[in-house]
């Protein structure tokens, strides 16, 4: 089973423009908690590098692109997000790495959690020993 699950929102699109509604428990497939944004990235610094022991997440590259490896510690997959109707599902116990940001790169994530450095695991060894441990 592919790691990638993308959703694709709808675009309200006319002469003025293009809009596009997150609406939690509707296009997000959860209760909205936390929303952070990045900006200022550059192609030399990527980010990421950690797994969520229990938090779900939706990656959307607002402007430019990005791309992103997910890694369920068996299989790595990766992806560009270059579109703001893409949203970038992100379950429990993947480890992301986002990397190649544009210069122009707007990232938003919305969090069915809050703010809890308890939860992130850090330490890719670490993701892979708890990854298996979860398999038995
Ligand atoms: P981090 O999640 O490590 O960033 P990334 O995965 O994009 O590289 O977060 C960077 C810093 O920001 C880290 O010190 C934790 C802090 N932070 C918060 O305080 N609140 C938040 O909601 C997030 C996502 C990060």
């Amino acid at each position: 089973m592919s790691i990638t699950r993308l959703l694709t929102f709808e675009n309200i699109v006319d002469q003025r423009g293009s809009l596009i509604v997150l609406e939690a428990l509707k296009n997000i497939p959860f209760e909205v908690r936390r929303i952070y944004y990045m900006t200022n990235l550059s192609s030399d610094n990527a980010r990421g590098f950690h797994a969520h022991k229990d938090l779900t997440q939706v990656a959307i590259c607002l402007n430019g692109y990005c791309r992103f490896v997910l890694d369920n510690g068996s299989n790595r997959e990766e992806i560009i997000l270059n579109a703001p109707d893409q949203g970038l599902l992100i379950t429990s116990m993947i480890w992301r790495e986002m990397y190649d940001f544009s210069t122009d790169c707007v990232l938003l994530v919305l969090a069915n959690q809050y703010y809890d450095e308890s939860d992130y695991i850090r330490n890719y060894n670490q993701f892979l020993q708890e990854v298996n441990n979860g398999k038995n």
